[in-house]
């Protein structure tokens, strides 16, 4: 069992929990994520290390409410155990002195960034961070973002903070500029398929955090294939890092929404009958 200790709002469906997991805590690296299960009936899903205590023995994980189970771990307070989490699970991020680093991260990759630019930065480099929402009430962790960054630009599709556009915009004007050595993208895959065929063209390395449907995390169950060069790989064990401009974006897309439809029904299910344990697969 794994102890809420604290939580608090990012925005309106974003949340921010410290769980206490010390031997996680312990061993966690930056890029690297936990799955966990909300109780015996509940599925396994996969969510990024946002950040870690040793000395008080948490860890923090932010998500999005975007379906039934993370609608449901919404519903948790302080206080409340989460029944299983199994971490730290994938491979770190790759951290060395590059020179100009920028990061990009959409929605909620804003909080999966977070921990890596940290590392970035602490290895000398200069990062520069770009992030994205759809408005200013839906941006998140920006004093943070702000405090491990060389510089943060911001990008809103309604133009009500930052620039009026897409993080793509940014980007595109600083690559044109200056020599930048490695990009690094997190968020939405539509997002992060149009950071990778930009940066493709002028062959700057693009690293991309990859987000497949998860099940055992062990490399096992192959539900988190994908295509990278042509080789099969399982991102949560050879990934979720990968070399942006060999990855199959369609395929990754199309493996994405092969449960749609379980998905919403079981949502369904769920907003009609919270307290039921008995759908909770
Ligand atoms: C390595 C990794 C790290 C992630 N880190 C974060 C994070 O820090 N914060 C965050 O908000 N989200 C994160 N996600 C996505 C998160 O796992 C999904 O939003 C979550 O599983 C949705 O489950 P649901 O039941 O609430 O919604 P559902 O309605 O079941 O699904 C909504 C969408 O989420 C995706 N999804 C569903 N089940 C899974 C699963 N078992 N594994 C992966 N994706 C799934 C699918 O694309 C689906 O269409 C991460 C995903 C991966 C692979
Ligand atoms: S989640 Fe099962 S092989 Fe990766």
């Amino acid at each position: 069992m794994f102890k809420i200790v604290s939580k608090k709002l990012l925005s309106f469906n974003i949340k921010n929990y410290e769980v206490e997991a010390p031997d996680i805590a312990k061993n966690a690296k930056s890029g690297q994520f936990i799955i966990l299960r909300l109780h015996e009936k509940g599925e396994r899903i996969p969510l990024t290390i946002a950040g870690k205590n040793k000395e008080k023995g948490t860890i923090n994980i932010i998500f999005q409410e975007a379906g039934k189970t993370t609608t449901e771990l919404g519903t948790l307070n302080i206080g409340d155990c989460i029944r299983d989490i199994v971490g730290p699970l994938g491979q770190p991020t790759e951290i060395e002195k590059f020179g100009t680093v920028i990061a990009v991260a959409g929605g909620v990759g804003t909080a999966e960034v977070l921990p890596v630019i940290k590392d970035l930065l602490s290895a000398g480099n200069r990062v520069i961070t770009i992030v994205g929402a759809r408005n200013k009430d839906l941006l998140i962790l920006e004093d943070e973002l702000r405090a491990n960054s060389t510089e943060l630009l911001i990008a809103t599709n309604d133009g009500s903070y930052g620039i009026k556009g897409f993080v793509t915009n940014i980007l595109s004007d600083i690559i044109a500029k200056e020599k930048v050595d490695i990009v690094y993208a997190i968020g939405p895959v539509p997002m992060m398929k149009a950071v990778s065929n930009m940066t493709k063209e002028l062959n700057i390395k693009t690293l991309v955090s990859l987000n497949p449907i998860m099940v055992d995390g062990t490399g096992m169950c192959g539900a988190c294939r994908v295509s990278i060069n042509n080789e099969i790989k399982f991102a949560c064990v050879d990934g979720p890092e990968f070399n942006a401009h060999q990855v199959n974006w369609d395929e990754l897309i199309s493996r994405l929404s092969l449960f749609k439809e379980h998905e919403s029904i079981s949502f369904e299910n769920f907003k009609h009958n919270p307290e039921c344990k008995c759908h909770k697969e």
